[in-house]
């Protein structure tokens, strides 16, 4: 019986082994959420600290198990072993104080270095190239605004996110904009529950918590001085900007991934959101086309359509009008989205679609429409948006689009008769969706 259970045993630790073998196996330390492949200043300190407590608990672990171990294999009961129990060392105080003094020690080690992170991590610095006077190349800041970071406001809803620049005038959802290798506020807030803001390779996390104002700063990449620093690289001031920016365009612009990291309800999991960081020239472009928005369909002016649409809808034909009609009136899209430049669609309730069309992603960086290289599929996309205004309840359970408007797009007035309730066609989605693709 004895043999059976010890052959059981064994035969669980082997199992449990190559679980772990071909669980771990699997972990790659360089993925889009990774907290190794660290890229910018927070992220990195907070790597450093971990990595120093690793190091210290780690020693203890040896140091501690390494007695236990030789304790047992010395002190064991051998065969006829008949001699008298060894004497014990309770109570020697050469010991214990060494114990202790070696106990506060190590603490110390970690507490020092963890204190200055929490220093570091919380005060957004304000220096001469994180000012947005210094950087900014888009036009129309204010005199204040030149002489502080870039502020963006993030807001948690569930589920998703919106991104506001106070200071830029524009207003975004779910993929968040920001300029490489420069400081940005964030302040971070919630209209409901508690959500956290997690960018694992760039900061995190910090909770957005209803009612209260909770900010950190986060940085993509280095500031120059810290990049001369750390490389020790010399030369000309002109070769070492170039050598900088080199740096910040191959290590540090991308796509990187963001997820809600405080359970905040149905669909927490689907909570995620991007950051793309680019160049100051392009981050000034990307402003200006937010600040301006979309024209009507065919570049024709707002003012313009309206008349037509309030005039006479079957005059605005062809894809896009079809799509536009739909989004103005039987979709009710404008109740609850804001398009820049529409002056009808100003809701607040979801996200802002201006540049919709753009993104790499939809609801929330759930369903994605991009390749290996994060190039936009447009194939992919229109399949999304597709399933997204079908199927709104199955993509993200629970959301307040489904929840206000019934089942899908929602229980929607048919036209013809105002006491029956009627769904968008499957041809009012395909116009909507090709509508929502042209918003770029
Ligand atoms: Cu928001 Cu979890």
């Amino acid at each position: 019986m004895k043999k059976i259970t010890h052959g059981f045993s064994r035969l669980l630790s082997l199992s449990f082994a190559l679980l772990a073998l071909v669980a771990f196996g699997g972990c790659d330390l360089n993925t889009k959420m990774s907290t190794f492949d660290v890229k910018g200043p927070i992220a990195e300190t907070q790597l450093d600290l971990f990595m120093l407590t690793v190091w210290v608990t780690g020693f203890i672990f040896l140091v501690v198990g390494g007695v236990y171990v030789f304790a047992v294999i010395k002190f064991r009961e051998k065969p006829n072993d008949n001699s008298p129990m060894p004497s014990q060392g309770h109570g020697n105080p050469l010991v214990e104080i060494g114990l202790i003094g070696a106990s506060v020690l190590l603490l110390v080690i970690i507490a020092v270095p963890t204190l200055q992170a929490i220093w570091y991590t919380h005060d957004t610095p304000l220096n001469e190239q994180s000012k947005l006077g210094n950087w900014y190349t888009g036009d129309e800041l204010s005199e204040d605004a030149e002489e502080e970071v870039l502020v963006i406001r993030v807001i948690g809803y569930q589920w998703w996110w919106e991104f506001e620049y106070p200071q830029l005038g524009i207003n975004t959802a779910n993929e968040m904009v920001i300029p490489a290798g420069k400081a940005v506020h964030l302040e971070l807030r919630s209209v409901d529950v508690i959500h956290s803001f997690w960018l694992p390779r760039i900061a995190g996390k910090v909770d957005l918590i209803p009612g209260r104002a909770n900010a950190m700063w986060i940085q993509a990449g280095d500031n120059f001085e810290r990049w001369a620093e750390k490389t020790g690289a010399d030369g000309s001031e002109l070769a070492l900007q170039a050598a900088y920016n080199t740096y910040l365009e191959e290590e540090i612009h991308d796509y990187y991934y963001g997820q809600c990291a405080e359970y905040c309800g149905d669909s927490h999991a689907r909570m995620l959101f991007r950051a793309t960081v680019v160049g100051d020239d392009e981050f000034a472009e990307w402003v200006k086309s937010e600040a301006e928005g979309h024209t009507a369909p065919e570049g024709k002016p707002w003012d313009e359509w309206y008349k037509a649409y309030d005039s006479n809808p079957d005059s605005l034909t062809g894809d896009l009008n079809e799509g536009a009609k739909v989004f103005m009136g039987r979709g009710k899209c404008i109740a609850c989205h804001s398009v820049e430049g529409n002056p009808r669609a100003l809701g607040v309730a979801g996200p802002n679609l201006t540049n919709v069309g753009e993104r790499l992603s939809i609801a929330a960086g759930w369903l994605n429409h991009h390749d290996e290289e994060d190039v936009l599929q447009a194939d992919k996309q229109y399949e999304n948006f597709v399933k997204w205004i079908k199927e709104t309840d199955v993509v993200k359970p629970g959301n307040l689009m489904w929840k206000s408007n019934g089942n899908g797009i929602g229980e929607l007035l048919d036209p013809e008769d105002p006491d029956k309730i009627k769904l968008l066609t499957d041809e009012e989605i395909h116009y909507l969706a090709l509508y929502l693709q042209s918003l770029k």
